[in-house]
């Protein structure tokens, strides 16, 4: 009996332990499989904040480059910025290949859309046409900068005006200049780049000169750093040159074909100590990063592209890009009473055909692509994917710290335009130029007018 009451007791006293232990069990796997979900997931996020800056053997170049390489470059001329030197023209690829750049792009953008409608994308779609053409000219636009007034020099074509963005799944509406003046009134625009974003503030200007004329109140003639304000709306737009986001330095004060150092882990006070009061900054930049560059970290060369020493580690374009905006993001995030909104306009490709820059390569289409007779490929791919993984990354941390952020992804739209640059219409037959034919910088009136309506339209959604 008593055995009995044993034997009857002790399943009892087990099943409980049982039960007990194996809760504990059932605990410690669910928070194992939170664990395990969660890690996958912020895994590249933790990785990115710890990672130092040398631990980047992905991004180095399969060769050295020899000092043959390195005097194919050539000088800026006039605050003009350089494009691509290993550019191998774009000609056409296999479409098999195209179409999965292309869907890459789609996915990582889809993800990153600046808020709003979410229902529509605004940059999947088509430039169509838009008979009536641009709203001023190079008569009506004081603002027009010498090497993109394409008409004084005589370009003959006037069909690259007359288009217009079409997204795919609603209207892009047009800039409207007094619109734009009630919405920004009181309030403050920065650009920060290189010359494309000074190309595209002198789009703005011209857009907004249909109704209203700024007093320049720079303090310099250096067109880098410009300040216009807008008197009977109390509006400034500023620009910040800063072509490599980051602090540099030359290697010789003389001859601008050396190398810049980058300290790619140093912000560059020239606009990140006078962004904080700005409503919005408008941040961009892009062929710069294919120069000649030393690429320091924590003041140790860590790498260079096109340096003619061998004893340094050779690095690709995309390697100094990924950490100039990893830089320029922490700079903007440690910003304690910025209550902006920052846009990133995105890497826009250049549309050398027939060579590489200085080796014949010019633009002479005269219409756009259709968005599925072009896909970006290989390096400047590389350098739009980069970008927007740190823009991600950024715009992370930024939320933590209610700073907003918005994606002006120009991307694929402007891939589609090989029409729209100077070309050869950027200066007289007889002026010698570094660029004979400038297939980066956007002719005015041109397409880049349209970047406005871009940006009207994010600033509208974000205000909403
Ligand atoms: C504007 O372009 C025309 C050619 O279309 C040219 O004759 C004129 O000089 C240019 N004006 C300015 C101010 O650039
Ligand atoms: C969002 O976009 C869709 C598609 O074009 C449109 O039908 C809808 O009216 C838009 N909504 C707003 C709030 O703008
Ligand atoms: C102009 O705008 C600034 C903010 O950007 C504000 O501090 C200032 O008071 C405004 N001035 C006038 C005259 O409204
Ligand atoms: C111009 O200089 C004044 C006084 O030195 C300064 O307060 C202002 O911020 C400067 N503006 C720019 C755009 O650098």
């Amino acid at each position: 009996m008593k055995h009995h009451v044993i034997n009857e007791g002790k399943p009892q006293i087990l099943t409980r332990r049982t039960l007990a232990t194996s809760s504990k069990i059932l605990t410690h796997l669910i928070a194992l499989t939170l664990f395990l979900t969660i890690l996958p997931i912020y895994y590249p996020y933790i990785r990115y904040i710890l990672e130092k800056p040398t631990s980047t053997s992905s991004y180095d170049l399969p060769h050295i480059q020899t000092t043959a390489t390195l005097a194919r470059h050539h000088p800026l001329y006039r605050g003009h910025l350089l494009p691509a030197t290993h550019q191998k023209g774009n000609d056409e690829k296999p479409p098999e290949k195209k179409e999965r750049g292309r869907e890459e792009v789609v996915l990582t953008r889809r993800g990153s859309d600046g808020g709003g409608n979410k229902s529509c994308d605004l940059y999947s779609g088509e430039w169509v046409e838009k008979p009536e053409g641009s709203y001023y000219t190079n008569e009506t636009c004081w603002a027009i900068q010498e090497h993109q007034n394409c008409m004084k020099f005589g370009r003959p074509d006037r069909d690259f005006l007359k288009w217009r963005w079409k997204p795919n799944e609603c209207e892009l509406p047009e800039f409207d200049p007094v619109k734009f003046l009630e919405m920004v009134r009181g309030k403050s625009l920065a650009f920060v780049g290189d010359s494309v974003a000074r190309n595209h503030m002198q789009s703005l200007l011209c857009l907004l000169s249909r109704v209203a004329y700024p007093n320049d109140v720079s303090n310099s003639s250096d067109l880098n750093f410009k300040r216009y304000e807008y008197p009977d709306y109390n509006f400034t737009i500023s620009i910040f040159w800063s072509p490599y986001l980051v602090n540099t330095e030359r290697t010789d004060r003389q001859d601008i074909t050396q190398p810049f150092k980058l300290f790619l882990d140093e912000f560059d006070e020239s606009w990140t100590s006078n962004i904080e009061n700005f409503n919005y900054v408008i941040i961009s930049a892009g062929q710069w990063f294919f120069r000649p560059t030393i690429f320091y970290s924590d003041r140790h060369v860590i790498g260079c592209l096109y340096c003619p020493q061998t004893n340094i580690r050779h690095r690709s374009s995309s390697f100094s890009y990924r950490r100039a905006w990893r830089t320029a993001f922490r700079a903007i995030n440690s910003l304690n009473n910025f209550k902006g909104v920052v846009f990133l306009r995105s890497f826009v490709p250049s549309h050398f055909e027939g060579g590489q820059w200085d080796k014949g390569g010019d633009c002479v289409r005269t219409k756009p692509f259709k968005s599925n007779e072009r896909v970006m490929e290989d390096y400047n791919l590389e350098m739009y994917k980069t970008q927007l993984q740190e823009y991600k990354y950024g715009e992370r941390d930024g939320r933590r710290k209610g700073i907003k952020f918005g994606l002006m992804d120009m991307t694929h739209v402007m891939h589609l335009r090989p029409d729209g640059h100077p070309s050869k219409y950027g200066h007289w037959p007889s002026q010698k130029v570094t660029m004979a034919n400038d297939c980066v910088h956007w002719c005015l009136p041109g397409p880049i007018d349209a970047w406005n309506d871009f940006l009207m339209e994010l600033m509208r959604r974000e205000l909403r």
